[in-house]
């Protein structure tokens, strides 16, 4: 199967289709084919066209896109923007999913894209110790979720999300907030690009918290490739 379907994106929505009703946690994340996560910070370097066709497919299929505010940060998110190429993908949903961000600090430009542009509102997810301004401040642009605990639990988090209907959950990371959801056993499907670039250095990789023991073990799905890089798909076993 080819990643680029003149036709459209109807091929690849069938191969990522999301499995039954329930919640489901898919990932899609980006390596070097060294192992790397970013390349001079950012993964720009590591992606191409067809890496991004993908995340755009994946993103129509979701009911939610959640991400880590220092992936936000650093790769200066916008909005979820529809593309004309999903055909009927998002039919009887909002044009694009939101995204659900995670942070305490709350340290957002509040004025920019994500914020402003979003179709449907973005979601911020965070704990009783944030700045209580900042709470405020936010309050007036996103829809804010306010968890229990020293720190948002992601577990929590991608329930509070399931229980206002957003089932099908990707997640685009960054690696330290993909850690903790596979800490917590949530990470259901993990979605691997592996890119044709050696950056070596010393960037984390795509999952970076504490050893997981036992190791998470994945069952492969399947393999696309396409202007060598490697498209793989890994559910939990
Ligand atoms: N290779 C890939 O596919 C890929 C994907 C995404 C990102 N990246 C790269 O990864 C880097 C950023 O990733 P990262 O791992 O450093 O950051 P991240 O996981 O995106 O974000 C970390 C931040 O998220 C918030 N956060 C995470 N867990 C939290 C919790 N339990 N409770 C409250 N807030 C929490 C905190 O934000 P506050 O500081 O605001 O509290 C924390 O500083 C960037 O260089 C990006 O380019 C690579």
């Amino acid at each position: 199967m080819r990643i680029f379907e003149p036709a459209g994106a109807a091929d690849l929505a069938e191969a990522y289709a999301y499995p039954g009703d329930g919640p489901w946690l898919r990932a899609n994340m980006v390596a070097s084919a060294d192992g790397a996560a970013t390349h001079s910070g950012l993964t720009e370097g590591l992606g191409g066209p067809a890496d991004r066709r993908l995340l755009s497919v994946l993103r129509a299929l979701s009911d939610v896109v959640v991400v880590g505010a220092g992936t936000v940060r650093a790769e200066t998110y916008g909005p979820v923007r529809p593309r004309d190429w999903w055909g009927d993908l998002r039919e009887g949903r909002t044009p694009a999913p939101p995204l659900a961000v995670i942070s305490r600090s709350l340290d957002f430009d509040l004025d920019s894209p994500m914020f402003t542009e979003a179709l449907t509102p973005t979601i911020v997810i965070t704990c009783p110790s944030a700045p209580v301004e900042r709470l405020r401040a936010c309050e007036k642009r996103a829809e804010v979720i306010t968890l229990d605990g020293d720190q948002v639990d992601a577990g929590a988090a991608l329930d509070a999300l399931a229980g206002r209907g957003l089932v099908r959950q990707l997640t685009e990371g960054g690696p330290h907030l993909l850690a903790q959801i596979a800490a917590a056993g949530r990470l259901d499907e993990l979605c691997l690009t592996m890119s044709p670039r050696l950056t070596a250095g010393n960037a984390a990789r795509v999952v970076n918290g504490p050893a997981l023991e036992p190791p998470t073990s994945l069952r492969l799905g399947h393999v696309l490739e396409e202007d060598d890089f490697v498209f793989l798909r890994y559910v939990r076993r």
